[in-house]
């Protein structure tokens, strides 16, 4: 038999087919079901896009309304779910604690395994992800005022899903202008292709395994610093700089102890990410407003995004969504640990999306591998063994 072919981190193999989004890494270029990301970040809400990317279209005025209303509807979670929570480490990350919580979901609305026909069900499965879309920002808010002895603030239905996360965090009704930011913030990171993450939805959603399992893995995927876990490190990283003047020296030290810029660089993208740039936008729209506090870290970062480019950009390394997403929810007054909790939140529609896309057309994934190992040893007895 012909040996397989190894391509490391899969890179350039496709694993699917699907109609959800579409980059072109070369040209900086992102669609959602066939929309470019600028258009929707401009008109679109983040329900609606949600929508678009579950059903492939966009949503009817009473679809729409519909689906707003089951995810304001289904906000709460249960009882057993805060006492659960209430066990954990007020000190641990809370990537960790939204896996736990996400994966328990399953135990405390049972749903073990999907049936043919369930799987054929459509309503049925778009009730499912509307479900969980609604509960990951209900669990990250109480998570954020459990952690410092507080009751959780209940979700507030009169809200929309960007305002109200931001309601339940603080137990302030933002101000609408904030919440519209933060509602393009979720749209940006909704849905990006077969990153690893996502995988890792195709993988489990193949085994047919519940969407929680399906999801919670997914959240430990993204937890890492390689992936959405960078936001955090970049707000670590411009702390670190602390000023303007640092930033050239900074870069060079790092990059001559071949350590990665946190938020730079893409497998995909060999030009800036489009998202990056939208998020700058949003940067400037924050920054603008009177009464912001801390604009010392955007100043940073954009001297990083240039002293950056000058020394990585021939090299197809450019700022990507992480980079300026931490800034932007740092200076709206967001804990800096939140920062990949709120990607896991937004980008649930995308993991959900591709769970029914694979249902639909579900084959187990079994990959194989290069065995490098050896073959035939004998076993010797632990008192034989020098
Ligand atoms: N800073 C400096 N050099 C970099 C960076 C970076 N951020 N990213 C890649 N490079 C260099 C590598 O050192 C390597 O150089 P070499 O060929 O001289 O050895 C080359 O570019 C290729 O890098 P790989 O790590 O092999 O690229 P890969 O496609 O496997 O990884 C990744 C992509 C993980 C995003 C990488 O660019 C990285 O680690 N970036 C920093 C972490 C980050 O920002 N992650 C968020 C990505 S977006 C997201 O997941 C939501």
């Amino acid at each position: 038999m012909a040996e397989a072919i190894y391509a490391p981190g899969l890179e350039g193999v496709p694993v699917t087919h699907s109609g959800i989004s579409h980059i072109d890494g070369s040209a900086g270029l992102l669609e959602y079901r066939g929309y470019a990301i600028e258009v929707l970040a401009e008109h679109s809400s983040y329900e609606e896009t949600a929508l678009l990317l579950l059903d492939g279209e966009l949503p009817q005025a009473t679809a729409l309304a519909s689906f707003d209303a089951g995810l304001r509807a289904h906000r709460r979670v249960k009882y057993n779910i805060r006492e659960l929570m209430k066990y954990m480490p007020v000190t641990g990350h809370p990537m960790d604690m939204l896996h736990c919580a996400v994966a328990s979901l399953g135990m405390f609305y049972p749903q073990q395994e999907l049936s043919d026909a369930e799987r054929e069900n459509v309503p049925h499965l778009d009730a499912m992800a509307m479900r969980i879309i609604a509960r990951i920002p209900t669990i990250v808010a109480m998570w954020e005022q459990m952690r410092y002895g507080n009751d959780p603030i209940p979700p507030n239905p009169d809200l929309g899903h960007a305002a109200n996360f931001l309601y339940m965090l603080s137990g302030q009704e933002p101000d609408p202008e904030l919440a519209r930011i933060l509602d393009i913030c979720l749209i940006l990171h909704a849905e990006h292709t077969i990153n690893a993450s996502t995988f890792a939805v195709l993988v489990s959603s193949s085994t047919l395994t519940n969407p929680y399992h399906v999801i919670a893995g997914a959240i430990g995927a993204l937890a890492g610093p390689l992936h959405g876990g960078a936001n955090q490190k970049v707000v670590e990283m411009l702390t670190e700089i602390g000023s303007v003047e640092r930033v050239p020296g900074y870069l060079d030290e790092k990059l001559a102890r071949k350590e990665k810029i946190w938020g730079f660089g893409h497998r995909v993208y060999k030009t800036r990410d489009p998202r990056a740039g939208i998020l700058k936008g949003l940067m400037e729209r924050l920054a603008a407003r009177s009464g912001l506090k801390h604009t010392r870290l955007f100043e940073i970062a954009q001297a990083v995004e240039l002293a950056a480019g000058e020394r990585l950009a021939s090299k197809g390394i450019h700022a990507n969504v992480d980079f300026y997403s931490g800034v932007l929810y740092h200076e709206m007054g967001i804990k800096d640990d939140l920062f990949t909790p709120i990607f896991a939140m937004a980008r649930s529609a995308g993991w959900l999306a591709h769970w029914r896309e694979q249902l639909a057309n579900n084959r187990i994934f079994r990959p194989t591998q290069v065995y490098v190992g050896r073959h035939g040893k004998a076993y010797v007895p632990l008192a034989e063994r020098g």
